[in-house]
């Protein structure tokens, strides 16, 4: 599969693929009003601001970004969903953050994600109360 990293043409599939998600997916634990805000959050241009801030890749419908060993925006399209896609994401990004030293990954995942990292292996270390609600902060090591 390849992976690479985010440009800005891939700005609005890639915004199309989280709205998908929100609306298809994460909607079945969130309440409509928070899921509208969490769209409204991931517009094409917020994409871009966050591509500058993060190192943000994207597969065939998928994405993930990184700050150092810090997980962010893990969405992979509900129609290509179960192949795979999100575990070949992350041990991509896991893979960047061990060639730089880091000893564990950490994400934040919501109430949707948290079987997913769980099943890659990762363990809840705390909960934390974000804009959008509750959050599990997870870890796995990277050694
Ligand atoms: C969670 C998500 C990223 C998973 O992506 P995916 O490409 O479907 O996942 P994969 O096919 O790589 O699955 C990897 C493993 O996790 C398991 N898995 C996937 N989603 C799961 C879930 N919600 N709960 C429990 N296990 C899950 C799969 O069964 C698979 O296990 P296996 O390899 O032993 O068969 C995707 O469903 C998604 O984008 N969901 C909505 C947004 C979201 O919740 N993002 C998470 C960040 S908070």
């Amino acid at each position: 599969m390849r992976i690479r990293r985010f440009e800005e043409v891939d700005a609005v599939v890639v915004a199309g693929i989280i709205g998908r998600c929100l609306r298809e997916t994460n909607s079945r634990d969130y309440p409509a009003e928070v899921i509208e805000r969490m769209c409204a959050h991931f517009t094409p241009g917020r994409l871009v601001e966050l591509a500058g801030l993060r190192e943000m890749r994207v597969a065939p419908h998928g994405t993930v970004s990184r700050d150092g060993n810090k997980v962010y925006t893990m969405f992979v399209d509900p129609r290509a969903a179960g192949k795979g896609i999100g575990r070949a994401l992350m041990a991509h990004i896991e893979g960047l953050a061990k060639a730089e030293g880091h000893a564990f990954m950490e994400t934040g995942a919501s109430i949707t994600g948290h079987g997913f990292y769980r099943r890659l292996g990762y363990v809840d270390v705390r909960e934390s109360e974000t804009e959008f609600g509750l959050n599990y902060i997870l870890r796995r090591p990277l050694g």
